[in-house]
């Protein structure tokens, strides 16, 4: 089934989220090394940027490295950050061709300094793109998130620059990294798992949640497709009634 054609162009999701699922397992099907699956990861991420910029999303964000993650073998750890500086330079071209300006959230100064320096460039050179978004959540966890912002609204109270009455949904929004984007729309785990692993959970409040049974290595436009599909049968009352 193509369903891109089954897709209404005039209700296309602003915002789309991805929890990119699914490499180790994908790997280890093929008897690899889990590191193979976060190498044919970036496949996916290459076949998602297309489908979105054909259905011109505006706002596309990834789940790429958590907070969590840093838990993993050092040696994982340290590939998946190898893989994402030669991830960054190889795509940086496409990335400019397409007009997507690359942003990030999450505890970037926590990563390797060469990981580090490439995102700022790569961010730098793409700055005034602006047909799409891309932003890569790094180093990210919602709680971490969420504690910052409660932290700097601490300080804001302390230094006389915020009256606590003044606290409201979209006062705390300014506090999040997400605060230039919407919230997303659609939020998209591959793999199969039912869980959210602490990602943007105060903006996915009213966001669409869809799970494929699919590996992240084999997710490819057609499933985007799909995906936003599914999205436009859903209902959205956001707490209303019709
Ligand atoms: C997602 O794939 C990529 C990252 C979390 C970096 P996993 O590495 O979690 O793959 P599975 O879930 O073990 O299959
Ligand atoms: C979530 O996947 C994080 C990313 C996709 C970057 P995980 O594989 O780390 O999540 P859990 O451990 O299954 O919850
Ligand atoms: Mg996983």
């Amino acid at each position: 089934m193509d369903y891109l054609k089954l897709i209404d162009e005039n209700r296309i999701p602003k915002h789309v989220a991805l929890i990119m699922d699914g490499n180790g397992r994908w790997a280890k099907k093929r008897g690899k090394e889990r590191i193979y699956g976060h190498e044919n990861g970036i496949n996916a991420v290459r076949e998602t940027l297309e489908a979105a910029g054909e259905l011109k999303i505006p706002y596309i964000t990834i789940y790429a490295f958590s907070t969590e993650n840093w838990n993993r073998p050092e040696n994982e750890v340290k590939t998946l950050m190898e893989l994402l500086v030669k991830a960054i330079r190889n795509e940086i071209d496409s990335l400019n061709k397409n007009g997507i300006k690359l942003n990030t959230i999450g505890d970037i100064q926590s990563l390797p300094k060469e990981c580090l320096e490439e995102l700022k460039e790569a961010m730098n050179i793409t700055k005034n793109n602006d047909k799409m978004n891309l932003v890569v959540a790094l180093s990210y966890s919602s709680r971490w998130e969420i504690i910052n912002a409660v932290k700097n609204i601490a300080e804001d109270i302390k230094s006389d620059k915020l009256n606590i009455q003044n606290i409201n949904d979209s006062c705390f929004e300014k506090y999040l990294s997400t605060t230039e984007f919407p919230d997303p729309d659609l939020l998209i785990r591959t793999s199969g798992e039912l869980r959210i692993s602490n990602f943007l959970l105060w903006q996915i409040a009213y966001s669409e949640l869809y799970f494929p049974d699919v590996l992240w290595p084999d997710f490819d436009k057609n499933h985007f497709f799909k995906a936003i599909y599914e999205f436009q049968k859903r209902d959205r009352r956001f707490g209303n009634i019709k």
